[in-house]
Parts: structure tokens; sequence; C-alpha cells
């Protein structure tokens, strides 16, 4: 994979014996805490210089579908506290945390009854996208439920795979303006048949999707950290005539699930706050992504070892913090 250079792998190859003191300490600044009143505690602050919050429990893949009944008990908590705080957050789930990759009917009848429920409160949940062995699966959990009618929920799209920007005008033929994506780069490092693999590329080609998404009438949950996209953004924005904090679109849904009109800004927990608070001051729509839990150990691993340009910019961030400001 043309990302990942010598500096990087080697950090990778070193997470099988760094210190777990070590890696809480890294991940301190990445993961809100080990419990839920940790996430509250983030979000409150967050809230405070203007951004708002979705929340993801830590944990990924499970063994057996018993494993998701956690998943719901955990998520349900988290939509009482947001309530209860009055937060204004939604959720992000890893739809194989719910079983999806075991068994896709019951994983989607786990997420059906999260949706649901969230959809009593008012609330949003964001289907996070994994690798893509559950890419077309993912996106019909959502088809499917707007079909029944449950409107609350989007998905996650990666730029980096060939595949976007047709899913993009797919999903917007099925869900017109209901459609809600989070367009991002992805994470997983897929191979060059069904992937760009190098940086440039993937940075290109992301920037197209927000475009595509933009025109096509999605909300787009505008997620990164590279500069590059976001000022394609800012610029595609404007070009298009949606100004910063109200969607100008006669067209545009009334309703929106508790969101903000037209498009958003996201941003992971300890990545660029300075950015995210200068988007904020122009205007713009910012929401943090905040995962806590106590699989914290194994989250801080797997994203190293997902992606190792990841390692990189954790050493960077914490030689040179200027670059990065939680
Ligand atoms: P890039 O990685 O080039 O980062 C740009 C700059 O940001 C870096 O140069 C560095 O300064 C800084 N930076 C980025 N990450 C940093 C870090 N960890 N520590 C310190 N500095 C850092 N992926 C996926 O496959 N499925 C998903 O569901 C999601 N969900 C998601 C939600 C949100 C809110 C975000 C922001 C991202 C995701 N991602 C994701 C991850 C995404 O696909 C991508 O891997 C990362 O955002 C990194 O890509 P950037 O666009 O930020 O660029």
């Amino acid at each position: 994979m043309a990302q990942a250079g010598p500096v990087s792998r080697a950090l990778v190859s070193m997470t099988g014996v760094m210190p777990r003191w070590f890696v809480r300490w890294i991940s301190r600044r990445y993961v809100a805490g080990a419990h839920l009143q940790d996430a509250v505690r983030v979000m409150k602050r967050l809230q405070s210089e203007g951004a708002c919050a979705t929340v993801d429990v830590l944990g990924e893949e499970i063994q057996s579908l018993e494993e998701a009944t956690f998943f719901l008990e955990e998520y349900r908590r988290v939509m009482a506290a947001i309530v209860e705080h009055e937060l204004d957050a939604n959720l992000s789930i890893k739809p194989t945390a719910f079983g999806l990759l075991l068994d896709p009917t019951r994983g989607l009848d786990n997420i059906r009854r999260l949706v649901s429920e969230a959809a009593d409160h008012g609330m949003f949940v964001r289907l996070d996208m994994e690798d893509h062995r559950v890419t077309d699966d993912t996106i019909r959990v959502v088809t499917t439920l707007h079909a029944e009618g449950l409107s609350n929920v989007g998905t996650v799209l990666q730029g980096r795979l060939h595949r976007t920007m047709d899913d993009i005008a797919a999903l917007a033929d099925v869900l017109g303006p209901l459609a809600d994506h989070r367009i991002c780069k992805g994470i997983y490092l897929e191979p060059a048949s069904i992937a760009h693999t190098a940086r440039a590329d993937i940075t290109e080609a992301t920037i197209a999707c927000v475009r595509h998404a933009l025109d096509q009438g999605a909300y787009v949950g505008i997620a990164t950290h590279d500069d590059r996209i976001i000022n394609a953004a800012v610029e595609h924005l404007s070009t298009i005539g949606m100004s910063t904090v109200d969607d100008q679109r006669p067209d545009r849904p009334a309703v929106r699930n508790g969101k903000g009109p037209g498009y958003e800004f996201q941003m992971l927990l300890g990545v660029r706050g300075d950015l995210r608070r200068r988007l904020r001051a122009d205007g713009h729509r910012t929401r943090v992504y905040v995962p806590y839990g106590e699989k914290w150990y194994e989250y801080s691993i797997r994203r190293l070892k997902e992606n190792p340009t990841v390692a990189t910019q954790v050493v960077k961030a914490f030689l040179m913090p200027w670059t990065n400001r939680p």
C-alpha cells in the first residue's frame, strides 16, 4: 500500500511491546474515557465550544450474536444521557458490533431496534462504515429502514472506494432529500482492485464525493482534518449557494431529526481542535466523534494496525503539538 512508509510500519510493529500505560497515555487524547460519564463530560465541553457530538461505544466485530445485547443496552444508556443532559448529539454505531457480519438479518433487526428507539427521541443514528466485506449490507440497512419509515439513519461513504460515486447517485434516487451521508477518506487499507491507494488520489476522490453528494441534495457530514478537502468543500458550498448556517435551497426538507440543514464538518476527538474552532467561528456547523468505553486499548491498537499512517500522525502530534491542538 502506497500510504504506509517505513517509519509508520516500524511504529506499528512496536505496538506489541508498548506497555499498556503508554497506550493509555496516548489514547487519552483520542478517547473520552472508559465510562459514559466521561463521554458526557467531554460532550459538555465541546458544546461550550459550539460543537455537537456523535458518540461511539468502543468495540467492533463481535464473535457471537449475544454480544450485540451489550451494545444495544449501552447505546440506550447513551440516548438517555443525551436527553438528560440536553446535549446536541447523536449516535455512531459499528454495524458488525450489532451482528451484521455474523447474520445480516439478525444484525438488521438489532440495528432496527436501536434506530426505532432513537427516532422516539428525535435522534439520528450513523452507521460507521467498516471494511469492504460489509459495504453492501450496511447500505442495505439504511435503505431498508428508510423504506420502513425510519429516516433518522444514514451511513458513511468512503472516498477511497471506486464505487462511492455510484453509491451516492443510487442513494439519491432511493432516499431523495432524506439521504444523509458522512463522507470521509476511509480508514481501511483496501485492495487496489476496489480502491484508490495513493494518498493524493484518495484526497481527490474524496473531494469529488463531497461535491457529488452536496449536488445530489444529501445532507453531508464532511469528515476530515485535511485542509485540502475542507477548503474544496467550503469553496463548493459557496458555489452552490449554501450559506454557512442556513441552507438556502427552497426545497430542503423541513425536518432533519434535530440536525442543521445541508452539511456539517466532522472531526475526531483530539484531532485539530483549532481548525474545528475556526470553522465554527466562520459559522459552519461542527461535530466531534466521541469514542468511549472499556475497549480503549483494543480500539487504539486496532486503529494503528488498520492504517499505519495514523501512527505517524500521533507521533507528529506529540512532537509538534502546534500541528494538532485538541
Ligand atoms: P489525513 O489523515 O491526511 O489527516 C490530515 C491531517 O490531520 C494530518 O496531516 C494531521 O495533521 C491531522 N491528523 C489526522 N489524524 C490524526 C491523528 N490521529 N492524530 C493527530 N493528527 C491527526 N473511516 C472509515 O473508514 N469509516 C468511518 O465510519 C469513519 N468515520 C469517521 C468519522 C469522523 C468524524 C472522522 C473525522 C473520520 C472518520 N473516519 C472513518 C476516518 C477517515 O476515513 C480517515 O481515515 C481519517 O479522518 C483521516 O483522514 P483525514 O481526511 O483527516 O486526512
